[in-house]
């Protein structure tokens, strides 16, 4: 369906949520891996927001890298197969890794980049997910830190996208035909 055809419904998860549970996830964060450097690696583009907030949140020294996976093309579903460029997560090998999700939904991205990720021998790697999606998930891989468990409910705003519209919008709402 065609998204300018449908509007965003109710907000799921309003400006001020989004900001208190993302300080939340840093406190978190920081009190896992207290000490030295975090490579933070966003994945994009939806986790863009998210991973830009968190960094803030943190505040501490941080360098950063980028991984581009895309599953959903135009579709509310997931293709099952993650296209991954990989070019620009910059240096990997013997750093501590964060990676940055904005939603886990079947798995298979965050699958995917933590195996591509763990390929170039880092000391160590977390990751970090604003939303999960449990009831959806296909393969078995969870994030180390979470901000919302949420219903099976196609998302929108804050960095997540219909067929690439909506990612704007400050909050985050449903999106149903
Ligand atoms: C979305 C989202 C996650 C992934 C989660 O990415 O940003 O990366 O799907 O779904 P999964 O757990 O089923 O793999 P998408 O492929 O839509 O690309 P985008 O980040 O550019 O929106």
């Amino acid at each position: 369906m065609d998204s300018d055809s449908m509007a965003p419904g109710e907000v799921i998860y309003s400006e001020e949520d989004i900001a208190q549970r993302t300080a939340g996830l840093a406190r978190e964060i920081n009190a896992a891996i207290p000490d030295g450097n975090l490579h933070v690696i966003i994945t994009q583009k939806g986790a863009l927001y998210f991973g830009v907030d968190l960094i803030r949140a943190l505040g501490r020294r941080v360098t950063i890298g980028f991984i581009t996976a895309s599953s959903y093309g135009d579709g509310m579903e997931s293709s099952g197969e993650v296209q991954l460029r990989s070019e620009d997560t910059g240096e990997i090998t013997a750093r501590r890794v964060l990676i940055v999700e904005d939603i886990i939904d079947t798995g298979r991205t965050l699958q995917s980049v933590v195996n591509t990720i763990r390929s170039r021998k880092p000391a160590s790697v977390h990751t970090v997910a604003f939303i999960d999606k449990p009831a959806r998930r296909e393969v078995a891989i969870d994030a180390d830190f979470v901000g919302f468990s949420a219903e099976d409910v196609f998302l929108v705003g804050y960095g997540l996208d219909h067929a690439e519209a909506y990612r704007e919008l400050p909050c985050i709402r449903s999106f149903e035909p």
